[in-house]
């Protein structure tokens, strides 16, 4: 699965974005490390807070089907169909990463098209960040 695959599997996915409230439209599509990717969208509430962003979707998908280990997600949000810009990852989205994820080697690719995008690890989105071994 190439970087280019995994982000056309993110902005098909943001096609069936339900954001009637916001507007934005967010698609992710997460890799496990068995090679399945496993895509998500935001899923908004008329009660707001219930919200679900894209790459939870896509996280709770996954290990609703029994993976628990990952490499890497493609995230590609923006407000209007046919324009495109960065939209990186939530926090809470970063947090629910760095439950599953080695902060070292997970790649978060934002993506802006399909060839225009930047790579993180999770280490540099979530510095210092808070996971399963600190309760060890
Ligand atoms: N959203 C995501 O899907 N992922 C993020 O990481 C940031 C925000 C969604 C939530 C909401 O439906 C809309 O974008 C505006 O916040």
């Amino acid at each position: 699965m190439s970087d280019r695959e995994l982000i056309q599997a993110a902005l098909t996915a943001r096609e069936r974005s339900y954001s009637p409230y916001s507007g934005f439209m967010v698609g992710a599509a997460l890799l496990s490390k068995s090679g399945k990717v496993y895509t998500g969208c935001n899923i908004e509430n008329a009660a707001y807070t219930p919200t679900n962003c894209a790459e939870r979707t896509a996280f709770f998908k996954a290990v609703s089907e029994g993976e628990h280990e990952f490499s890497a997600i493609a995230v590609a949000g923006w407000p209007r169909v046919g324009e495109a810009g960065y939209a990186f990852p939530c926090g809470v989205c970063r947090q629910v990463m760095m439950e599953f994820c080695d902060p070292n080697r997970f790649r978060i690719l934002v993506a802006a098209g399909e060839e225009e995008y930047r790579v993180f690890t999770l280490d540099e989105l979530l510095p210092e960040g808070f996971g399963p071994e600190d309760l060890t």
